[in-house]
């Protein structure tokens, strides 16, 4: 989606904003642009449609000494990606500039209200008529003029406004769309995401919503969309700047690959209880006895965060016996769910800001329903608007393709089942014997990885093919969902994901020799049964790619490829089955010369409807 990048200081501004676009750059974008406030000389502004090397070919040989300034990358929502449409906007004197994240719901009814007051605009974007309602309003006072504008406006913003005739200043406001205030010595920042300045300052202030920040490069003030002085909390980050960085991987999606055995290590450390064969998540906010009343849990999500539910659905329904329902948060919002107070929803996102799952959030919250997270992202929106919930400490996850972050979803997800199954069923040993096999698992990721070579050996067999099958069942079914969506995420190839016994109801008309499948084929209650549905694809000759149970060497006999992957419980098996597909994915897009961790149109946090 699209980034923001502002900076105030005694400093050459360009360089700055430059290099904090690049650090956004993962969040998905197609056109860029940055203006400079030029001491007693206006506004200077470069836009380009497409990569901010396209930015940085128009500035080459040119000098650009000003020292305040803001930039953008877009991610198209109202109009095509261009030049034109891009950001920063402008007021009709070219004396205002602003940009955007966000989308204004009512612009057309303010574009009517402004052309009627002589206004004229130049492009198609919803953006646009922010900067004229600015003008509208601006009386020598930059937020006094931004505060009136937005007091008209419905939608989501996160915006950064400067003005020729302040030349030190930036103007930031937050509703629905996150912003961040750095604090430097003698300069100051302005971001949508942290790591876009944190190579300058860890010190960081999160806008709330409806706060406005006045930032000069001496200090900033905030205040509410009503006129409150507020009390800035200044944060210190703890994001390092090694973990926003490829440390010598090609990708980012390969490091964070790399990075699960530690990562999976971090989202269980010091929540395993292993005396009392019980995980430990006091950020749930609930009592056992509370736990044992719940009587249904519905589970809401987006993409890869949906298939962590849906792998929760069954770990919670075998282990602690209470229906799961798991919906789309997009869907959920809209179709008048049945929820009430007996109800427990969680909502999962690894940016937390995801707006379709915020939104199914809200309407929870409303229903007077109990709502709690599994974010990765600390202090986001969902983290703050949920009654409580579990961090996956799985660090910052740049590749769009999520990986990491769904592994920690689902170790999260484990540790509730555990827990939820202890309050009711599943007695101390078997708790303790669980216990140990989830703390068991970074370590057989670990031994996973080892066989890269394998997995991109039968990438380098595939990677021509246009069409992909994954099938797998039970548990490993909504596993079967993720490897295919990380094939087509990144490789853009066709990929499906079907309950394994499904295939035969459709899809088997698909496959001849040209259909490579992956099956899921785990030595867990279901083994027979996929076993059957692999001869099915055999014998209309599809080729099998196989993630089986290590020592079960009979498979090979009946399938072209084999990766094999530690034993586990039968309930943590996707933890592990994943990371070959995951790596198979990445090879294959790799091969097809696709940009891993920038996929054409996709965006790392989806802030829009
Ligand atoms: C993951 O690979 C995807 N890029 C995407 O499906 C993602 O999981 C989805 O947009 C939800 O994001 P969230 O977890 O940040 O809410």
């Amino acid at each position: 989606m699209c980034g923001i990048v502002g900076y105030t200081g005694n400093r050459q501004a360009l360089p700055i904003l430059l290099d904090g676009l690049r650090r956004l750059e993962y969040r998905g974008y197609d056109s860029a642009g940055f203006v400079l406030a030029q001491k007693g000389n206006g506004l200077l502004a470069e836009k380009c449609a497409g990569k901010i090397t396209c930015l940085e070919k128009i500035i080459e040989g040119k000098e650009y000494p000003a020292t305040h300034g803001i930039a953008h990358t877009r991610w198209a929502t109202h109009g095509e990606p261009s030049v034109i449409n891009a950001h920063p906007h402008f007021d009709s004197k070219h004396e205002i500039a602003l940009v955007h994240n966000g989308i204004i719901e009512n612009y057309r009814a303010l574009k009517a209200y402004l052309q009627n007051q002589g206004h004229k605009f130049d492009t198609e974007t919803d953006t646009e008529v922010l900067v004229h309602l600015v003008e509208e309003y601006y009386e020598g006072d930059l937020t006094e003029a931004v505060r009136i504008a937005l007091s008209q406006v419905e939608g989501t913003y996160g915006i950064a406004v400067i003005c020729s005739h302040s030349e030190d200043t930036i103007v930031a406001a937050r509703q629905g769309s996150p912003l961040v205030v750095g604090q430097g010595d003698g300069e100051n920042f302005v971001a949508s995401d942290v790591s876009a300045i944190l190579k300058h300052t860890n010190r960081a202030v999160y806008l709330r919503e409806g706060e406005i920040a006045t930032v000069t490069s001496k200090g900033f003030e905030i205040t509410t969309r009503e006129k409150i002085k507020c009390t800035p909390q200044i944060e210190k980050v703890s994001m390092t700047l090694d973990q926003i960085e490829k440390g010598g991987y090609p990708h980012f999606m390969l490091k964070e690959i790399h990075e699960q055995p530690i990562t999976l290590g971090n989202t269980i450390r010091g929540r395993l209880n292993f005396e009392e064969g019980i995980p430990r998540l006091n950020g749930l906010n609930l009592q056992y006895d509370e736990l044992r009343k719940i009587e249904r849990i519905i589970i809401t999500a987006c993409g890869t965060s949906w298939h962590a539910a849906l792998i929760g659905e069954y770990m919670i329904e075998e282990m602690a016996r209470v229906p799961v329902e798991v919906e789309y948060a997009s869907e959920f919002r809209y179709r008048s769910p049945i929820i009430d107070e007996q109800t427990l929803l969680f909502v999962i996102s690894q940016s937390g800001e995801t707006a379709d799952t915020l939104a199914a959030l809200r309407e929870a919250k409303n229903a007077g329903t109990t709502v709690l997270g599994i974010c990765n992202v600390v202090g986001s929106s969902i983290a703050r608007e949920t009654d409580g919930g579990v961090y996956t400490h799985a660090g910052p996850e740049i590749g769009v393709a999520s990986t990491k972050a769904f592994t920690s979803q689902v170790m999260v997800l484990a540790t509730i089942a555990l827990l939820m199954g202890r309050m009711r069923q599943v007695s101390p040993v078997k708790g303790m014997e669980l216990l140990n096999q989830l703390n068991a698992i970074p370590g057989q990721v670990e031994t996973i990885l080892k066989n890269e070579d394998g997995i991109k050996k039968i990438a380098e067999q595939y990677y021509q093919h246009n069409n992909f099958l994954y099938l797998g069942r039970g548990v490993n079914y909504p596993a079967a969902l993720e490897g295919a969506l990380k094939l087509k995420e990144i490789s853009y190839i066709h990929a499906e994901g079907y309950p394994a016994a499904e295939m035969k109801h459709g899809p088997i008309a698909l496959i001849d020799e040209n259909m490579p499948v992956v099956v899921i084929a785990l030595k867990d209650p279901v083994y027979d049964k996929v076993l059957s549905n692999i001869e099915e694809v055999k014998a209309r000759h599809g080729n099998v790619i196989a993630i089986a149970s290590e020592g079960d060497t009979d498979i090979a006999d009946k399938v072209k490829h084999v990766i094999y992957v530690p034993n586990t419980y039968h309930l943590f098996t996707p933890l592990l089955s994943i990371i070959p597909l995951q790596l198979l994915a990445y090879y294959i897009a790799v091969l097809r010369g696709c940009d891993v961790d920038q996929p054409r149109n996709l965006a790392k946090s989806v802030t829009v409807e």
